[in-house]
């Protein structure tokens, strides 16, 4: 029954939250069409087309790994992390949390905070380049949480979406059903915070 139960845990952790950002990413692309054309140039210089992208080319593919850490930070699949209580009382700053309370974390006051984000409402990868254009990690990168209880899907989440954005935009084209409408970048805030249901064109490159 535990192997049973861990197993269900990270099946449900995993992929609604993955399945999010994707579809938070292919959203972002397509409102952003110059970070798609940069990102699928890079596929074409690092990949080419005669195989597809693999992990080992992550390395080499500073560009869609800076993608990949906006989209999940723009995406903000958990902006509230997940719910923790105290098992003692804890005294912080001048307040008292009782034993038992339940804490909520909130994330999203991180990931969108000005000063480490200017600009934050904007789409824009090179926030996690540095100046040789090498991925940059961000301190303060906290969509994933911190401490010992953060998130234990990071690496394989960040594979994930990898794989598919450098995928799919290699073989096809993401263009919108309707050029005079793009879908609506406003989600819908549950347990998740996740996009609206659209429509998307997928144009095969060949
Ligand atoms: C973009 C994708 C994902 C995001 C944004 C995300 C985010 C988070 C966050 C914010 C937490 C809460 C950490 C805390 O309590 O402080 C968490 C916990 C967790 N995540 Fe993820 N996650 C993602 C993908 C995954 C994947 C792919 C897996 C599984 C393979 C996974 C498994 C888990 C598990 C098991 C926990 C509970 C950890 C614990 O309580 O010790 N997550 N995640």
């Amino acid at each position: 029954l535990e192997v049973l139960r861990t197993v269900g845990d990270l099946l449900s952790a995993g992929t609604e939250t993955t399945t999010t950002a994707i579809r938070w990413g292919i959203l972002f692309l397509l409102h952003n069409p110059d970070v798609k054309n940069r990102m699928v140039t890079e596929i074409q210089e690092v990949v080419g087309t005669s195989r597809f992208p693999t992990l080992n080319d992550k390395e080499s593919m500073p560009y869609s790994e800076a993608v990949i850490t906006e989209v999940i930070r723009k995406a903000n699949v958990a902006p509230l992390g997940v719910p923790h209580s105290c098992n003692t009382d804890v005294e912080f700053r001048g307040y008292t949390i009782p034993k038992g309370a339940v804490l909520l974390l909130n994330l999203d006051s991180v990931l969108c905070n000005p000063e480490e984000f200017p600009d934050p409402d904007k789409f824009d990868p090179t926030r996690f380049l540095n100046k040789n254009e090498k991925s940059l990690r961000h301190e303060v990168f906290a969509a994933f949480s911190v401490g010992r209880r953060a998130c234990l899907g990071e690496n394989l989440a960040r594979m994930e979406l990898f794989l598919y954005l450098t995928t799919i935009l290699q073989r096809f084209d993401i263009v919108p059903e309707n050029p005079d409408f793009l879908p609506s970048l406003e989600g819908v805030l549950g347990v998740t915070h996740t996009p609206r249901s659209y429509n998307v064109r997928l144009v095969s490159r060949q």
